[in-house]
């Protein structure tokens, strides 16, 4: 329960707001278990904020007797109060889509998720979807995502419009594709590209929102289209580049006819200028060393899917392979709703360590908490903005529960103060429920639905 610390007339008088519980934040990436240099954790602990930002954060008798008059302290005894969860690829349009059964990406894709996106062509549809994901992110402690709209110009206004509204830091794009769709989901070249200009002047860097040009994958773009999004990141190099790359290995046998020429999938969009640091690759499950060695060097990003990777039955991601080579290539991790089957980054990272286990690999509690929040927010170039407690950062944050349902409860009682345990079996058994309030700016979220 949330408990006030101040009284009301004194909450009325300030907008200064300050969040007290187990302070959690990571500092650099863990070695392993056990890494406690890693990261600074306060049994007590304050995060003042000030204006949507954190001012200070630190042990509860140190930052409460500096707290402005009229402060409001809300109180989570025994939470882990840490920075909100950042996504780094997820569908907007994708929401009814999730749990679609038995078929593998390119059927998936027709059979289901080409009719849905469909419906975003109409504006209160795209209002209306765009509110319903904002709320599931957040119920779920998510403050930041990285999202693909429909074809729809309408879809991404939506979702900025409505990010806008309530003050989140979101990155989308609406997709480009103008082949291998139905008619009513394509663009041209020329359009696509007019289209996402209007959006970039519209919202990249209005408030927190910033734009992803987004070719949706190799398979639905003509060369023309990816000239087209190569010329978008060239006038635009500070937004970013969204797109899908060796998900499945029947995409990836069609992406060799469309593009013979090409040495392969990843050389397809290297060709037009796609990689770099602000570009996000989801999947990067099949790639040969060639392909690694170009991710590495251009600092590309590769996103890691769990949940959609084991639900369309794509396959196994190889982090080792990807971070144990001599230039290691950048790691985010992502829902992928609607291929993937949650919105809650716990259960991801929960399917992560499983994908990592039939891989012979080890994914530390610590380690996937790191990458939750710190990780993703440096794959974004956004540390200085999100995913910490470092003062100057936005005061997006998740308060956590390990003990949020029976089965937690009882398998908690055999804890004793192991930090680490606790966040293991939180991200294992955790989900939504695990989910005592989500800041945004320092502002509790409520949520109207
Ligand atoms: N490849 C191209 N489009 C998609 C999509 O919507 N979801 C997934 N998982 N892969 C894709
Ligand atoms: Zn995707």
């Amino acid at each position: 329960m949330t408990q006030r610390d101040s009284g009301p007339a004194a909450e009325a008088t300030s907008r200064s707001r300050a969040i007290r519980g187990r302070l959690l934040t990571f500092l650099r990436e863990p070695a392993g278990p056990g890494d406690r240099d890693s990261y600074r954790y306060i049994a007590d602990g304050v995060v003042h904020v000030a204006d949507g930002r954190i001012a200070a954060a630190g042990p509860a008798e140190e930052i409460l007797p500096g707290l402005p008059p009229g402060t409001t302290v809300d109180h989570h005894p025994d939470r882990i109060v840490m920075p909100g969860f950042i996504d780094l690829h997820i569908h907007m349009p994708q929401t009814q889509v999730i749990a679609s059964y038995g078929t593998q990406l390119l059927d998936w894709l027709e059979r289901y998720t080409f009719i849905e996106e469909q419906k975003y062509a109409d504006p209160e549809h795209s209002a209306a979807g765009a509110r319903f994901f904002l709320d599931e992110l957040l119920r779920n402690g998510t403050t930041t995502a990285v999202a693909y709209g429909s074809v729809h110009p309408q879809s991404a206004d939506a979702l900025f419009a409505e990010s806008e509204r309530r003050g989140a830091c979101i990155i989308a794009g609406k997709v480009m594709m103008d082949r291998n769709a139905p008619n009513a989901l394509r663009d041209t070249a020329q359009k696509g590209y007019d289209d996402s200009k209007a959006l970039i002047e519209r919202w990249h860097g209005r408030d927190r929102l910033r734009y992803a040009v987004t070719p949706r994958f190799a398979i639905t773009s003509t060369e023309a289209q990816l000239e087209a999004a190569g010329a978008l990141m060239r006038e635009h190099p500070d937004a970013y580049m969204q797109t899908h790359l060796s998900e499945n290995l029947d995409e990836i046998a069609y992406v060799r006819t469309l593009f013979p020429d090409a040495r392969d999938y990843t050389d397809v969009y290297d060709r037009f200028g796609l990689l770099g640091p602000n570009s996000l690759f989801g999947h990067c499950i099949h790639l040969s060393d060639e392909e690694l060695d170009r991710l590495s060097e251009s600092r590309s990003v590769a996103v890691f899917c769990p949940t959609s990777n084991l639900f369309i039955g794509s396959g196994l991601f190889d982090l080792a392979r990807l971070r144990r080579r001599e230039a290691p290539v950048r790691v985010g991790l992502a829902t992928d709703v609607g291929g993937g089957t949650s919105y809650s980054m716990l259960r991801t990272v929960a399917e992560a360590y499983k994908v990592l286990q039939l891989r012979r690999q080890n994914l530390p509690a610590l380690t996937a908490f790191h990458q939750m929040t710190r990780a993703n927010a440096e794959a974004l170039g956004l540390d200085a903005e999100i995913g910490t407690l470092e003062p100057g950062c936005y005061a997006d944050l998740v308060v956590l529960d390990a003990r949020a349902t029976p089965a937690m409860a009882h398998r908690m009682d055999t804890v004793r103060g192991d930090l680490e345990e606790e966040l293991f079996i939180l991200l294992t058994l955790g989900d939504d429920r695990s989910v005592t309030k989500t800041y945004l700016r320092g502002e509790p979220v409520e949520f109207e639905g």
